[in-house]
């Protein structure tokens, strides 16, 4: 068990890659709080999972949007598991807009869910590790399109592209304080986020010809790179990003 006597935060938790983080993360036998906006029946049933296996887990409601919603999530972990060791900003939505298309309340909405929410989780985060000693690690699931543009998803970029310098910035100040910050880039994952993509057959193949492995994700895929970054295997990285994407960032065959 490599995430034992360990807490973790993981929001977004109950669905997608969240999902796949928090079953990893409780596999390796860390506490985890599964955070969610909506469907508490599916976060019912991932606790209830993870508690029949042996693990350790709480559900708790929470708009990562709002810092306060991100503070109550902390402090349930530390009333619930006596500290925190491991954040997982994992919430993300995509409104597909292209610049000429996007109006300011799908913009804010991206910026909030995506960025506003990672920025706040990182600093309160960071502040808890600092008070209660030790050192921490925040994990940010940002995309390729922190660096990558993706026509017709500008909002969506733009965020990822702010997680990018968040965590290249964060990771800078809070290094000698022993706390890390590393973003995970996932590429084309099979979660609710590309359901439309995936089940239209053209669309789909175009996708999986551009990926070099040959094939989208699996979200446990992207789960397994989390938990290196986030255990002692990951101890030497900070303040970079750790792309997770079967290549499809340097193939040549374009989307
Ligand atoms: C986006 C998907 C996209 C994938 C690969 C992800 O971050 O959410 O919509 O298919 O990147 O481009």
């Amino acid at each position: 068990m490599q995430l034992k006597d360990k807490t973790a935060i993981v929001t977004g938790g109950n669905s997608g890659i969240g999902e796949a983080i928090v079953k990893v993360l409780a596999r390796e036998g860390a506490s985890v709080v599964i955070d969610y906006v909506a469907r508490p029946d599916d976060t019912a049933d991932l606790v209830k999972d993870i508690t029949s296996a042996g693990g350790k887990a709480i559900g708790v409601e929470a708009d990562v949007s709002k810092p306060s919603d991100i503070q109550s999530l902390i402090d349930a972990a530390v009333r619930e598991f006596g500290r925190l060791d491991i954040m997982v900003n994992n919430a993300g939505i995509e409104k597909r807009h292209s610049l000429i298309e996007s109006d300011e309340d799908a913009f804010d909405t991206v910026m909030a869910v995506d960025m506003k929410s990672a920025f706040f989780g990182t600093q309160l985060a960071a502040k808890q590790f600092i008070a209660q000693g030790g050192g921490g690690v925040v994990v940010n699931i940002s995309s390729v399109h922190e660096d990558w543009p993706m026509p017709g998803n500008i909002a969506y970029c733009v965020a990822k592209g702010g997680m990018r310098m968040l965590t290249r910035t964060a990771g800078v100040e809070l290094g000698p304080q022993g706390v890390r910050v590393v973003n995970v880039a996932p590429g084309a994952v099979a979660t609710p986020i590309n359901t439309q993509t995936l089940n239209d057959p053209e669309q789909r193949k175009k996708l999986e010809d551009a990926i070099p492995l040959g094939k989208v994700a699996d979200p446990s895929e992207i789960g397994d790179a989390v938990l290196f970054v986030a255990s002692d295997a990951g101890r030497y990285l900070t303040a970079t990003t750790v792309f997770v994407d079967g290549g499809i960032m340097q193939s040549s065959v374009g989307l």
